[in-house]
């Protein structure tokens, strides 16, 4: 037989083996440009590829694993007027070395990120959020935290203002922002300016504007801010800081 014979006797050995099942064709966009579909596919493709660039490698070292003991250090600071000794982990921070190692659990702990100010305490009378700083960063500091503003039977005056004029709800972020409050008071006393003081030259004043920018640091997620505007207002008008 001829070998351009169409006989089905004579077609190749490969075209009589059952063929496996071909998916459908991908539709095509009528304007030429890829399906989504082939769009995905190829930005896999390229973002593979990238990772396996012995360039990018070197770009992106390996972050050190911060596992292991750590190392001790023996540390002194005032905590609300007392001394206190500490050996502690270098890498702890100052909001956990009070809640865990002094069980002052009275500031809280937010995001741990510096995002929310729940963990707001006074360092030499000035606000801090403790998650952002280390322990050891704080040796011979004093240290205020709510604990140290005042006690149940005498409170300080911001306290008493924010349960007057019920300045909270669950009251997670309360020590923050009556520590940050008292903090910003003095701050405006001292003369300092924030981002929304207009004349620099002048003394700042305490002001709607002046007292929402300077605590924009303190979240409240019940959302008590017009009663924590109304506490911290009362406060200043007093003058009692
Ligand atoms: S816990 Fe420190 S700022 Fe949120
Ligand atoms: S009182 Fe609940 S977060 Fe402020």
């Amino acid at each position: 037989m001829h070998p351009a014979d169409p006989s089905p006797h004579h077609a190749p050995a490969d075209d009589a083996a059952p063929r496996e099942a071909q998916p459908p064709p991908e539709p095509t966009d009528s304007s030429g440009s890829p399906t989504r579909r082939e769009f995905v596919a190829q930005m896999s493709a390229c973002t593979a590829g990238l990772l396996a660039s012995p360039l990018l490698a070197q770009q992106t070292p390996e972050a050190p694993a911060f596992t292991g003991p750590g190392t001790l250090m023996k540390m002194a600071f005032k905590v609300n007027g007392h001394l206190c000794d500490l050996e502690i982990d270098t890498r702890t921070t100052l909001l956990d070395a009070l809640r865990e190692h002094l069980h002052l659990t009275g500031s809280k702990k937010g995001c741990d990120q510096g995002q929310c100010g729940a963990c707001t305490v006074l360092v030499g009378g000035r606000r801090i959020v403790s998650c952002l700083t280390l322990a050891v960063m704080q040796q011979g500091h004093d240290v205020t935290t709510i604990e140290g503003l005042g006690t149940p039977d005498k409170l300080h005056p911001m306290q008493a203002a924010f349960v007057k004029h019920d300045g909270f709800q669950c009251g997670y972020c309360t020590p923050g922002q009556i520590c940050s409050a008292v903090a910003m008071l003095r701050e405006i006393k001292a003369g300092i300016p924030s981002h929304v003081t207009e004349d620099l030259t002048a003394f700042p004043q305490m002001s709607p504007t002046e007292m929402r920018e300077r605590m924009s640091g303190n979240l409240c997620r019940c959302g008590a801010y017009s009663n924590i505007a109304e506490a911290i207002t009362e406060v200043e008008k007093e003058g009692v800081l």
